[in-house]
């Protein structure tokens, strides 16, 4: 099995902050990969490649093995990827149905070829389908909760025919049950096919929903492991680049080195022994 997305070899600078290094992605579909590390290691410039804000400085952008240029956000759209950011651009004042139909491109100055009621239809099949559950289509978004408005923005992707969505800290902002409810919908959109990339800070959250997890550090990818394989010590261990001996997999491991990440950058090469490539492998069924 290919995977539906692959990057291979991205380097993005901005001014003298190289954002990027040499970064590589796989996304199979039917799995949810994990893509972690700590504040400013590039996982906001990595998706936003890969939704087509930025332009890579070099690299390849790779969809069922072919080589692709995405340069717009409609690129990324019309091969079957989607964004949902942290600010879910959803628009407050408005009910659900039209968030859902915003902004598409089968309009004419904004608004839908479809008819109200065909709106309707389509919005509460895809919010059944993705088992959602709202008091009526009707209702702006901003009387929804946290977790209601992350369902609504992932639903949006589902209605463009998404093939890989890409959720940047979709549970930062929730609580408990609201965290709950969109893990669920992650694991929903695992069971039928889509590709998930889900950027998180919290572990709790990685290890309940991830099949694979990715570690980034100071705009390398360092690290990636299978998470039934995996500690909690091991993927800290990648993002701050502490050592650790015992991985739990056997493969006792050195991660980076024990420099600060201040330090010499040039010691994550990438080849110490727990950087997995591990393409074909995970839970890709
Ligand atoms: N538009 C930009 N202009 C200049 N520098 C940028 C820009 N976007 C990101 N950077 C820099 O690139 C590096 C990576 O930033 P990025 O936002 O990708 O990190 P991140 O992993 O998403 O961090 P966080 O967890 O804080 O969201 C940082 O050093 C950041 O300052
Ligand atoms: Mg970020």
């Amino acid at each position: 099995m290919e995977p539906i997305l692959q990057l291979r070899g991205i380097n993005k600078s901005f001014g003298a902050v190289q954002a990027l290094r040499n970064v590589d992605l796989e996304v199979y579909g039917g799995e949810v990969v994990g893509l972690v590390g700590d504040n400013g290691a590039g996982k906001s410039t990595l998706i936003k490649i890969i939704a087509g804000v930025y332009a890579p400085d070099s690299g390849e952008y790779i969809v069922d093995n072919r080589r692709v240029n995405v340069t717009r956000p409609q690129d990324a759209t019309h091969l079957g990827i989607e964004t949902v950011y942290q600010d879910l651009a959803l628009c407050d004042n408005l009910d659900v149905v039209s968030n859902l139909f915003l902004g598409r491109e089968d309009t004419i100055s904004g608004l839908p070829f479809m008819n109200s009621t065909e709106m309707e239809r389509r919005t509460i099949d895809v919010l059944r389908q993705l088992d959602v559950k709202i008091r009526s289509v009707h209702v702006p978004v901003s009387a929804l909760s946290g977790g209601q408005r992350q369902s609504i923005a992932v639903a949006k992707t589902i209605l463009r025919n998404a093939r890989i969505v890409i959720l940047d800290e979709p549970t930062a902002a929730l609580g408990v049950a609201q965290t709950r409810q969109v893990l669920q919908l992650i694991k929903r959109l695992r069971d039928q096919g889509l590709g998930m990339v889900v950027i998180s800070h919290n572990l709790a959250d990685v290890f309940e929903v991830v099949d694979r997890v990715i570690v980034m550090r100071l705009g390398r990818r360092v690290a990636s492991f299978d998470i039934k394989s995996t500690t909690t010590e091991q993927i800290v261990a990648a993002i701050t680049g502490a050592e650790f001996s015992n991985g739990i997999d056997g493969q006792g491991a050195s991660v980076g080195s024990t420099a600060s990440v201040n330090g010499d950058e040039g010691a994550d090469d990438g080849n110490h022994p727990a950087y997995q490539h591990e393409s074909g492998k995970g839970s890709i069924q």
